[in-house]
């Protein structure tokens, strides 16, 4: 393994140790409780910024100018005014984006190659919600009532939204909220993590978005998370995280029955085939886990390998996994940065003892790093676990770090019954050059995107969403704005 040592770019503008405001009602304000916490970066522990620490009061606040601005002014923009806005802010963050992508790296750890990578997505995604918002339309229905009575469908924004991100891809995650949210004529209350998504919010006023359209509150999930996910004036929760917290979310919207849409966590299933062009999927199956250190709510942990390959296989991926470059994102030729804090290590560690003493044999990894360059951060090492069964917990549960559990299995009937013997449905990998394989087993799998002979393909116009205690609803694609519609039906007697 190589130890990244360069860090060739030197500090960020944003990211400067000094104090960051929260924006509610096109406003930059401190928490009325004055509270403030502290970000620092993974890779060094070094101080970022210090963020006013919002809570339920500053949440009532920011939904009292969602409403506000819902039912006022923001109701009489038009569908290409709406546009025009979203083309402004794509423009605004093309402008910024390497400021913007050192921000993630700093924020959270992933290589910058990684964060640079994530640019025609968040652009694609600007510029698709963007042509959707002129594209909305509801339906004239014929029907079959006596005389004559007209009727159609009016698509109508769903009103306050309330989106609560994790940590884990902060610019990618705050536009999967704020771009579906500003194409249909909704208003939103961000909840992020971390401060990159202010930074964002900055470009959202200079873009010239209203008022009370886009309010960031930065603060703890207990009291911030919580409030939002609670409060009766929020028609809709959009939640990214882990689904423990799902389910809370889902209790916490009983109160007044609001909408909720859950992108939760994955224990996916990536089947390699003995007929797979192995050159390609033994990096395939190494970067479906070990791309942004494993913390990916897709990410293929699952490694299931056809037994007459899995030796060789697992071997090669393991090989792989060793030769790969840890270190500070920043570092133009790191491949694996630190996990985001130092909870997500004693919860990646603990998942390493856990293997170990299942029975799981470490073929690479297998310990956190913490010698030299690595000793401030939170790293740990690519780790390709085999002879995993599963019933093993390092087989079932997400572990949401750079940690593979290798599987083998004999024939497809048999594995498609224990690739989908989880409670998760998030993502799936196949890898053959057997077309009709690949079409039975795609259909078989339980999950909400199945990916061929690559992993993690991602685009603004394909769905992308969970089966089972993944979630439900789907962002990208059409069917992400119809989470944030409702539908009216019209009933018109003409005769
Ligand atoms: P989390 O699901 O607790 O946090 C995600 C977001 O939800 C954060 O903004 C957090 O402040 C908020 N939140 C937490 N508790 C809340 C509550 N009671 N009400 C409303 N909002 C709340 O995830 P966390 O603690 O950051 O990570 C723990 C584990 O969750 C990870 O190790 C990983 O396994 C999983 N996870 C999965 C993600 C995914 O994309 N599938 C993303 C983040 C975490
Ligand atoms: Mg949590």
């Amino acid at each position: 393994m190589a130890v990244s040592q360069a860090i060739p770019i030197t500090r960020h503008p944003y990211a400067d140790g000094s104090y960051k405001k929260m924006l509610i009602d096109g406003q930059w304000v401190d928490a009325a409780s004055g509270k403030k916490f502290e970000t620092h970066n993974p890779a060094t522990g070094e101080l970022l910024a210090t963020v006013a620490e919002g809570d339920a009061e500053d949440i009532n606040r920011a939904v009292a100018a969602a409403r506000r601005a819902f039912e006022g002014p923001w109701s009489k923009v038009k569908p290409f005014e709406r546009q025009n806005l979203l083309l402004k802010l794509a423009d605004l963050v093309e402008k910024n984006f390497e400021e913007l992508s050192q921000l993630d790296t700093l924020d959270m750890g992933a290589p910058i190659s990684r964060t640079r990578g994530t640019r025609l997505r968040v652009l694609g995604m600007l510029r698709y919600y963007a042509g959707q918002a002129t594209a909305l339309h509801g339906e004239t229905i014929e029907n079959s009532l006596p005389g004559e009575i007209f009727s159609y469908t009016l698509k109508e924004p769903v009103g306050v939204v309330g989106a609560i991100i994790p940590w884990n891809s902060p610019l990618t995650a705050s536009v999967w909220k704020i771009g579906p949210a500003i194409a249909t004529g909704c208003t939103v209350v961000l909840k992020p993590a971390e401060e990159a998504p202010l930074r964002l919010a900055e470009l959202c006023m200079e873009a010239g978005i209203p008022p009370g359209v886009v309010n960031v509150v930065p603060g703890y999930g207990e009291t911030a998370g919580a409030a939002l996910s609670s409060h009766s004036g929020v028609d809709k929760v959009a939640f990214t995280g882990s689904h423990v917290t799902g389910q809370a979310i889902v209790r916490a919207s009983a109160g007044n029955l609001k909408r909720v849409s859950l992108e939760l966590g994955g224990k996916s299933p990536d089947i390699v085939f003995a007929d797979a062009d192995l050159d390609a999927a033994v990096p395939g199956a190494a970067m479906a886990v070990f791309a942004n250190s494993g913390q990916i709510c897709s990410a293929g942990t699952r490694l299931f390998v056809e037994h007459k390959i899995y030796d060789e296989f697992v071997g090669r991926v393991a090989e792989f996994g060793k030769k790969l470059q840890v270190g500070n994102g920043l570092d133009p030729n790191t491949q694996i940065g630190p996990l985001v804090s130092a909870e997500q290590m004693k919860r990646v560690s603990g998942y390493l003892s856990i293997g170990q003493q299942e029975g799981a044999k470490a073929l690479t990894g297998g310990t956190p790093l913490t010698e030299g360059a690595l000793s401030k951060g939170y790293f740990v090492a690519p780790t390709v676990f085999a002879n995993v069964q599963d019933n093993m917990r390092i087989a079932q549960e997400e572990i949401f770090g750079p940690v593979i559990s290798a599987i083998s299995f004999k024939d497809t009937d048999e594995l498609i019954a224990r690739a989908n013997a989880t409670t998760f449905g998030l993502g799936s990998g196949v890898w053959t050059t057997n077309v009709s394989k690949a079409h039975q087993v795609a259909k078989s799998l339980r999950a909400g995107s199945v990916w061929v002979n690559c992993y993690q393909a991602m685009d603004p116009a394909v769905p992308f969403g969970g089966y089972k205690m993944s979630g439900y609803g789907r962002e990208s694609g059409k069917q992400h704005l119809e989470e944030y519609l409702n539908v009216k039906a019209v009933w018109i007697k003409t005769g």
